[in-house]
Formats: C-alpha cells, sequence, structure tokens
C-alpha cells in the first residue's frame, strides 16, 4: 500500500478551491454529546467533483457546515471517513437519494484550517464500501456500510491486464506535460494489480461518471478492462495532442472538451484507418447497389442517392433517412429469379395431399398452372377465390405456392383504407415506407413468388386518402404492373412475374374494373359429408397434433364426428368444425394427462359433456311446429343460412307490421305476400293486425327471395295449418302468385342440408341451377319446383282451396 501514500493529487478540492495557508491541526474542536455510531457505521462526506480511490492520498477542501462537522468528529474520535460522489455537483444540501451509494472509505491525515473558513484535508483512500442505507440523528451524513475488501486474485487473466496497464501508463505518463519524473517510476513499482488500476483510474483526465464505474466495479478483470480502455482512449488523444500542439493543454469546461475529443477521435480514428463507420457503411451500400441487379436506370438513380449520403455526412437526419432508403433499394429482388418448370403431377400431388374435395377448383387451378407452364413469359389471369369464410381460400394459396415451388407471401387488405398502405408514403414524409406490396417482395427476396391479397373484398372505398383499388388494380393489371411505382421508391418495379391470387368472401364490393382484371372461382362451401372427411383426413390429424395427444390414445367415432358438424356447427367452411374437434381432443387430453385413461373414446353420447348441448340440433322442427312459421333460404356472405318467418295476428285494424332485418325490397314482397294470401284465403282480417318478423342474418337486398316463405307463414297462420318442418323455401312472388327466379341455388341448397333439411321448394326457372349443387347434396334433397304459389301450399301445407283462385298470368 506504501505506493499509494506516495502519490499525492494536485489540490482538487471538494469546492475545487485551490487549497490556501494555514495552520495544520492535530485535532479538530470538540463538539457536544453526540451518541455515538453503530459498528458499521461511517460518517460520509460527500464529494462535489472528485472520486477518491483506495490506495491514493489526496487533498480535499471542505466549505459546507455538515462536512466540516463530519470531518471534525472524525478526527475527535479518530473515525474513518466515507466519501462519497454525489450526482450533481452543484447540490449543496444533498440527500441520499442524491449520492452514488459506492464510494472509499479512509482516513483524514491532516486538517488544515484556511482563510475565509475554508477547511483543507488530506485523505487517505483505504477501501470500497457500499451503502446499505443513511442513518438519522448526526448533524451530518451517517450511513451503514459494508466494506468490499480486495479480492487477492491471481492468474493469466489478471496478470496480463496487469502488464498492459502498466505499461500504457508507463507511455502516458511520458506524454504528460508537468508530471514529475518519478512518477513513472513509481508505477513500474507496483506489485498489486488492483492497486494499480485505482491508482491510473485516479491519475485519469477522465470524467467522474467513468471513475466513479471503475470504482464500483468490483470484479478484478473488469475493473482493469475498464481502465485499460479509458487509458487507451485517453492515450490516442494524448498521442494526438502532442501533434496538435498546445491547443489541447487547456483547460476546457465539459462541452468544449467533449468536442475537441470527439474531433481528436474523429482524426485518430483516420489516421488509423479503421473504425470510420460511415465509410464502411458506404462501402457496404455500394457493393450491395452493384450487386442488386437493378436495372439500368434504377441503378443510376441508387449511385445518385449513394453519392448525396456521402455529401450530407454522418448524423443528419438526412444521412440516415437516405441510408434506409438505399437499403430498401439494394434488398428488393430486381432481378428475374430463374423460373422452376412446373412439373403439373407434382402440382395435382400437392394440391390433393392439402385438400379434400374442390374437384372443380383444383381442375381450374391446373389448367391454369398449365397455361402458364406453356406460355411462362405470357399474361395469366389472376386467380380470385372467393366463398364463405374457412373454405381453404388463403390455404389454397399456400398449397399453390407449394405446387410450384414458389414463396408464398400473403398481404391482408382487410380494412385498408388508404392509398398509401398499397403504396407507400411519399420519402419526404418523416417515417415514411414502401407500401405492403413492395414490402411483402422484400420479404419474399425473389420474384419467384406467389403473392396473396386477401380480401381483397374488404379494403375501404376510396375517400380522402386516395382510393386503395385503383392502387391495387395498377398492381394487378399486366399492362401496367411490369413498372408498378411505389411512392416511397419512386422508381419502377417489374411486379409482372409475381402470380397474383387474390381472396373475397363476396364479390360486389369488390370494385367493377378490379373484378373484371381477376378471374373468378368460387368455393361454395362444404356438405355435411365433404366436412367429416375433411375432418378425418386434416382437422383430426392437425388438432391431435395441437393438443398433444397420440392417435391411438383418441378414438374419435365416426358418428361422433357427424354429429359434432350436425349439431355444433352450421357453417359453410370448416374453421368452427376444426375449434369443436380441438375442444373434444383437449378434453381426451386431460383425461390422459391425469392418468384416467390409456385411451379414450369420445362417442355422441359424451358430446354433450365435453361441448355442451348441441347448438342446431332441431331447431327446425322446434320453431314450425306452430301454424304461421316458414322455413326460408336466404344468400349470405358466408355461405347462405336458413332463416324463420314467423307471422302472427294480434288485435287491430287489418295493417301490417314488419320488424326485423328487412329492407325496402323486403317490405314490398312481404306487403304482396300479404295482399295475395288475403286473397287466397279470403279472409278479410279487419279486426287484427298482421305482424311478419324476419330474423337477422338474410341481407336486406335479398328480399324477393322471401316472398315465398312469406307467403306460406302468412297462409300457415290464415289457416292455421302448419307448414312442414323439413321444407325450406326461396322465390320470389308476383302479385298474381307466379313465382319469379332468384340468386345463390346452390348456398341456399346447401345450407338447407346442413340444417337438416329434407326437401327445397324453388322457382322452376332456377331449375338449371341445380347443376351446380353437388351430386351429394342433390342426392340428399328432394326438389320442388314452382311455377306458381299454389305448388307450394299443396306440398308444404296441404291442399287448402283457394277462396278466389288468383288468376293465371
Ligand atoms: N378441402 C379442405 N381440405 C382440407 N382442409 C381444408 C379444406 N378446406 C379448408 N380447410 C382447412 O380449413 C382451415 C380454414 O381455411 P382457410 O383459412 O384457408 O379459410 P379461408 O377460406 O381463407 O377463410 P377466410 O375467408 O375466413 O379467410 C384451414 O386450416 C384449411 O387448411
Ligand atoms: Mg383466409
Amino acid at each position: 500500500m506504501t505506493e499509494g501514500r506516495a502519490l499525492m493529487q494536485m489540490w482538487s478540492g471538494e469546492d475545487g478551491s485551490r487549497g490556501g495557508s494555514g495552520a495544520v491541526q492535530a485535532a479538530a474542536p470538540a463538539g457536544g454529546a453526540i451518541k455515538p455510531l453503530p459498528p458499521d457505521a461511517l460518517i460520509i462526506i460527500p464529494m462535489r467533483n472528485s472520486v477518491l480511490f483506495p490506495g491514493v492520498m489526496s487533498p480535499l477542501t471542505v466549505g459546507r457546515a455538515s462536512s466540516v462537522a463530519s470531518a471534525q468528529e472524525a478526527v475527535k474520535s479518530e473515525l474513518r471517513v466515507g466519501f462519497l460522489l454525489q450526482r450533481d455537483p452543484q447540490k449543496t444540501d444533498v440527500i441520499a437519494s442524491d449520492l452514488y451509494w459506492v464510494g472509499t472509505a479512509g482516513r483524514i491525515v491532516r486538517y488544515i484550517t484556511g482563510q475565509e473558513g475554508a477547511h483543507h484535508l488530506v485523505v487517505q483512500g483505504e477501501v470500497r464500501f457500499r451503502v446499505l442505507d443513511f442513518l438519522s440523528g448526526w448533524p451530518y451524513l451517517v450511513a451503514r456500510v459494508v466494506i468490499v475488501e480486495q479480492p487477492s486474485a491471481g492468474g493469466p487473466e489478471i496478470e496480463a491486464r496487469f502488464l498492459q496497464l502498466k505499461e500504457l501508463a508507463v507511455e502516458a505518463i511520458g506524454l504528460l506535460p508537468h508530471v514529475p519524473d518519478e512518477l513513472a517510476g513509481v508505477v513500474r513499482g507496483i506489485e498489486a494489480p488492483a492497486v494499480l488500476a485505482d491508482i491510473v483510474a485516479n491519475l485519469i483526465d477522465a470524467k467522474n461518471e467513468d471513475k466513479q464505474d471503475v470504482l464500483e466495479t468490483f470484479d478484478l478483470v473488469k475493473r482493469l478492462d475498464k481502465v485499460i480502455a479509458l487509458l487507451s482512449a485517453r492515450l490516442e488523444v494524448l498521442k494526438l495532442s502532442k501533434e496538435i500542439g498546445e491547443k489541447t493543454r487547456a483547460k476546457f469546461d465539459e462541452r468544449q472538451r467533449e468536442h475537441v475529443l470527439r474531433e481528436q477521435l474523429r482524426q485518430i480514428q483516420k489516421e488509423l484507418g479503421e473504425g470510420d463507420e460511415q465509410a464502411a457503411e458506404v462501402e457496404d451500400l455500394k457493393n450491395a447497389i452493384q450487386s442488386a441487379g437493378m436495372p439500368q436506370e434504377v441503378l443510376k438513380h441508387a449511385e445518385r442517392e449513394l453519392k448525396r449520403l456521402q455529401r450530407v455526412g454522418e448524423g443528419g437526419a438526412e444521412y440516415a433517412m437516405l441510408r434506409t432508403y438505399l437499403e430498401w433499394l439494394t434488398e428488393l429482388p430486381w432481378q428475374a429469379a430463374p423460373q422452376q418448370a412446373i412439373d403439373l403431377g407434382e402440382a395435382r400431388r400437392v394440391l390433393d395431399e392439402d385438400h379434400f374435395g374442390l374437384d372443380k377448383v383444383k381442375r381450374r387451378i391446373l389448367e391454369y398452372l398449365a397455361v402458364r407452364k406453356l406460355n411462362p413469359d405470357g399474361r395469366s389471369p389472376i386467380l380470385c377465390f372467393v366463398g364463405p369464410p374457412g373454405v381453404g381460400k388463403t390455404s389454397l394459396g399456400q398449397s399453390i405456392a407449394r405446387a410450384t415451388g414458389r414463396v408464398f407471401q400473403r398481404v391482408a387488405l382487410g380494412g385498408v383504407h388508404d392509398e398509401a398502405e398499397i403504396r407507400g408514403h411519399r420519402r419526404t414524409y418523416i417515417g415514411a415506407l414502401p407500401g405492403n406490396i413492395i414490402q411483402a417482395m422484400r420479404r419474399a427476396g425473389t420474384t419467384n413468388a406467389v403473392m396473396m391479397l386477401d380480401e381483397i373484398d374488404k379494403t375501404g372505398a376510396g375517400g380522402f386518402h386516395g382510393d386503395p383499388s385503383s392502387a391495387l388494380l395498377e398492381v394487378l393489371d399486366p399492362e401496367q404492373n411490369h413498372r408498378f411505382r411505389d411512392n416511397y421508391l419512386a422508381v419502377d418495379f417489374d411486379l409482372s412475374r409475381v402470380m397474383f391470387i387474390c381472396t373475397a368472401n363476396v364479390l360486389d364490393t369488390i370494385a367493377g374494373p378490379l373484378r373484371d382484371r381477376m378471374e373468378i372461382i368460387q368455393l361454395p362451401g362444404y356438405t355435411e359429408e365433404e366436412k367429416i372427411q375433411i375432418a378425418r383426413r386434416y382437422l383430426v390429424k392437425r388438432q391431435l397434433d395441437a393438443s398433444g395427444v397420440r392417435p391411438e390414445q383418441a378414438n374419435l367415432t365416426d358418428a361422433a364426428l357427424a354429429a359434432i358438424v350436425r349439431e355444433y356447427t352450421r357453417e359453410a367452411g370448416v374453421r368452427n368444425l376444426e375449434r369443436e374437434i380441438g375442444s373434444t381432443l383437449r378434453f381426451v387430453a386431460m383425461r390422459i394427462a391425469e392418468g384416467n385413461a390409456q385411451q379414450v373414446t369420445v362417442d355422441v353420447s359424451d358430446l354433450p359433456a365435453i361441448l355442451g348441448p348441441g347448438r342446431f340440433e332441431n331447431e327446425v322442427a322446434l320453431r314450425t311446429s306452430t301454424p304461421g312459421v316458414a322455413t326460408g333460404l336466404a344468400w349470405t356472405p358466408v355461405g347462405g343460412d336458413i332463416l324463420f318467418i314467423e307471422a302472427s295476428k294480434v288485435p287491430g285494424s287489418g295493417r301490417l307490421i314488419l320488424t326485423g332485418q328487412l329492407g325496402e325490397v323486403m317490405k314490398e314482397s312481404a306487403q304482396a305476400a300479404l295482399t295475395l294470401a288475403r286473397t287466397w284465403t279470403g279472409d278479410a282480417l279487419k279486426e287484427v293486425d298482421i305482424h311478419v318478423h324476419v330474423p337477422a342474418g338474410a341481407t336486406p337486398k335479398d328480399g324477393p327471395s322471401a316472398g315465398v316463405a312469406i307467403f306460406l307463414a302468412l297462409v300457415s297462420l290464415l289457416t292455421d295449418r302448419p307448414v312442414r318442418a323439413d321444407v325450406a323455401m326461396t322465390g320470389e312472388i308476383s302479385l298474381r302468385g307466379l313465382v319469379l327466379p332468384i340468386g345463390g341455388v346452390k348456398e341456399k341448397t346447401l345450407a338447407a342440408l346442413r340444417a337438416g333439411i329434407r326437401t327445397v321448394m324453388l322457382p322452376r326457372r332456377n331449375e338449371k341451377d341445380l347443376e351446380d349443387v353437388p351430386a351429394e347434396a342433390r342426392q340428399k334433397l328432394q326438389f320442388v319446383l314452382l311455377d306458381r304459389v299454389e305448388d307450394a301450399v299443396r306440398f308444404a301445407i296441404g291442399e287448402v282451396a283457394p277462396a278466389h283462385a288468383p288468376e293465371a298470368s
């Protein structure tokens, strides 16, 4: 430790003033009756602008009354004092939170009262400590502490650093002006690495925070590293300032100092030819630009922007913006990737592997691929899968990508209102980015991609921010998409090699011009039988994986699966079905995990306990058991549904009351049905109002097709005879009793089947549409083709003699 004692810092007192002359006193004036300190407590003296290290002797000037009191008490009682750096040197009345909690404990070896009430101390740092807590009750700061003993560690890790530090220190001393020559000798003579680290840290012209950091680093290896780093940085500066001349030797305030240091650092880095981040970055970008395969025009543009980047220099906002921009440019797939020849056999295999059924759809996809194979550069139509949720639109897209060896990228268009989301913002906007098409291209990293524009029917209509569909038109139009212009990129990008596939639930919200560019492929939804097959082959397997149950542990019977399809779901797709299967298998997983069973069989009778009561069981039978209710069929975007039209009589004066989901068209339809029914049954209806309720679920637009159902509900009400429960109907009516054709036969038919209906009544003029209904559904249903409303009454209610048969027209 003696080495440390030999080192005396320049006066750098607590108040920053130079120590003055004064008498050296052996002890301080006596104090009053102050309570003794606990054994693990230290009197604390806060330091404004210096860090005391163990092994270092240092002068200190105290001015604050509390500091003077502590110093005097310490001298009087011959106690150790704890020296702590304060965070803000300006602060006079410090409390615990103003101080760093690691400091050096030491002794006051001299106490000198100077002029003007300043007290000068010479203190000897001894050992690190950490504050546990501050105590109150003394006229100065007192804290309970733990002493941090320096571990007497050795080993090559420390030894190597020790030697390096010593060398650096000697070198630094040689460069320092006004340093006594003996110092180098003293440093050379130090034998303890810990002591060397502290002494060098003390001597370095570094910020107090850095010194405090060294003080707080208890691990010797890390501490040596930090001191070496500080000293190396300082050394660079010292070397340089020797060249630069006198300038750096003057005293700077903190800001000037930092500026100069930065300047010096830059020069040093330049001279060392390393660490010039900007140059390296520019170099990287340059290489990336050259190797990105950009078209000539874009390449020139990129090179110009790179020059600009070099000009603006690091640090500015423009630099960052340009760099990001160039990164975008370089990371896009400019070169047409070699197209893998399409193997139709393989494509068929993949499509079959991923999806059950959908024969027509798969055939159409294969045709599309065949055309592409024969004419890879020709313009192929854009496929658009349209259908209810969960019928496999998105997953078919993924399958096509897999079948053709392309990368799949999905761009979600649902809720996109702003053209800029598709086409990007101009670079002048802060935080501007390319639109989602270019973003997807960057993610894909190749033009050999299938890009799925998902939910294209859900893009918002154009408004204040421009029309997204006009931007989409540019993306999808083969005439334009080889020069697609994103606002951010501001150069043309060729999208013509990307295979675009769109999906939508409905067609009518897609802008006309956009729809014209696409080849629509309808996915109408699945029959019960198809769903069971899909479940068996795909969904159960996937959910087994998800629930961690091994196939042999779960036995889901065919009957149970069919019951899940029939009684727990009523949808066109298979999404809820998959969810219910998931719930069932999680139940199985629980039973097995609890150790109750090795294998669990789930049959129909177990379902209520697992999934609750069947939701759609017998609904039709229940609802239609009373007169005045007819089962209609509605077309909905989610694949058709049944709806119950209910008519009832209430005392009144012959009015028609309509409630529920009704559009204008449907109101007219209901009025027509009532007029017709009244003439038909001969009921005068003077003292009653008729109330017709159409539940939610039907689209108001779809009004007319409920004509037959409303009519039958009314006839049933007026004749007090129920409509057959297993019959559902659709059709428009004329005032003269003709049944007129409607749309959506396929969806409506499948919905009827799902609801357990046996017979569907529909306009004869829709007979040709039955071809579109899957054969399996056709086999299971009976179809009654209607020319006139009487046909419907006869079949669904029974013979009712009309009072006045409306004239045939
Ligand atoms: N024919 C099928 N064979 C096997 N799995 C199918 C079939 N049809 C749908 N699926 C599965 O059903 C799930 C739902 O399909 P997907 O997500 O593609 O529906 P979607 O039509 O895109 O619906 P949305 O309109 O809601 O986006 C997927 O896991 C898909 O693999
Ligand atoms: Mg989807």
